[in-house]
């Protein structure tokens, strides 16, 4: 089956006075119509790069290597001008900060009327009001009609991000980019939003990409979950997989590190170190110098994503049938989200 996008040995470098960054190292990915896949790991992994490079929205010192292919076509050497054209039809991204991603000065109406004309510049006044309403209605703003007039900083943190969702979605994007889309709301307005999220999909048939440092955050809305570390992809699955039979020691760190785990009375876990520069990313497996589990040859040569099932991989040497059994840490075992 042709995917609707795949990204393959996908690089992006940053270059910088101190030397090249190297942000995502080798990441391949596909993503089908209507399903919602989680990238998920700890800051600086490369989540936000992989999200820019797909939307090119990288800054100038950035470069890009590897292909992004879009229902079989490779648009990573599409010029700049072909892409404008995609952003908004094909890709629609939803950012952390709704406040920033929201104009001050202009009502919430007129901010999403503003986002259909873009893409449909021929429309009626009538027609213009009445999308504008089917997008609040679809995001599940109450009381549509008053609120358009309203502005930004009448919003409520959760109103506004469901306000920059109807403005992603004003394109009919098939593909929505959301890069930790709920990180600024609490708790509650957090579920709130992915449930949201779900509906959408549901409703839309859009493919998305939800990114997030948090692996709680995003269960209740993903289909399969990617784990990335120092810039690759080191655990890919179904959600159920990845949640119940995680196979890679860094998600397994990232489990019990879940506040929802330490309630069993544990002290809540936190994983040890901190992630290599990626100036100079060390050798083997990235995350050996702070997995308790690491086997000598993690320290030598890093392992490649290794099959558990046709639809789970990871990247350990504890796949390999010659690695020691390990069991997993506790909180892993009986965590229950
Ligand atoms: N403009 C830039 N110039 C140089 N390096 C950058 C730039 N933007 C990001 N980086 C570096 O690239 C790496 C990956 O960053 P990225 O923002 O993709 O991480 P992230 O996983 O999104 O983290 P977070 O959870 O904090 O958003 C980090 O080491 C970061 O410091
Ligand atoms: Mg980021």
């Amino acid at each position: 089956m042709e995917h609707l996008l795949a990204l393959q040995n996908l690089h992006v470098s940053y270059h910088t006075p101190r030397g090249t960054v190297q942000a995502v190292r080798g990441v391949d990915l596909t993503l089908d119509s209507g399903e919602v896949l989680a990238v998920v790991g700890e800051s600086g992994c490369g989540k936000s790069a992989l999200l820019k490079a797909i939307m090119r929205l990288l800054p100038e010192n950035a470069s890009v290597t590897g292909r992004i292919v879009v229902n079989g076509t490779d648009i990573a050497p599409y010029p700049e001008k072909q892409l404008q054209k995609l952003r908004g039809s094909l890709f629609s991204m939803v950012f952390q900060d709704p406040m920033t991603a929201l104009n001050p000065s202009m009502t919430i109406g007129s901010q999403i009327a503003e986002a259909i004309v873009v893409h449909e510049p021929k429309i009626s006044k009538e027609a213009l009001r009445a999308r504008v309403l089917e997008l609040m209605e679809l995001v599940e703003i109450d009381r549509p009609m008053e609120r358009m007039k309203l502005y930004p900083h009448n919003f409520s943190g959760g109103m506004r991000q469901r306000a920059v969702m109807a403005i992603a979605l004003a394109a009919r994007a098939k593909i929505l980019l959301a890069d930790e889309p709920t990180t600024a709301l609490d708790v509650t307005i957090q579920a709130q939003i992915l449930d949201l999220l779900r509906n959408l999909q549901k409703k839309l048939h859009t493919a998305t990409i939800l990114v997030s440092h948090d692996l709680g955050v995003v269960a209740r809305a993903a289909d399969r979950v990617a784990v990335m570390y120092a810039g690759k992809i080191v655990e890919i699955g179904t959600a159920e997989e990845v949640y119940y039979d995680p196979r890679h020691p860094y998600t397994w760190a990232l489990l019990r590190a879940l506040p929802a785990l330490a309630t069993g009375g544990d002290a809540l876990y936190t994983i040890p170190g901190m992630p290599p520069t990626l100036i100079d990313p060390p050798k083997g497996d990235a995350f050996a110098c702070r997995n308790e589990y690491a086997l000598a040859i993690d320290y030598e040569k890093e392992p490649p994503l290794l099959r558990v099932t046709d639809t789970h991989y990871a990247a350990t040497w504890l796949l390999d049938p010659r690695a020691p059994r390990i069991t997993p840490p506790i909180g892993v075992r009986r965590h229950g989200i």
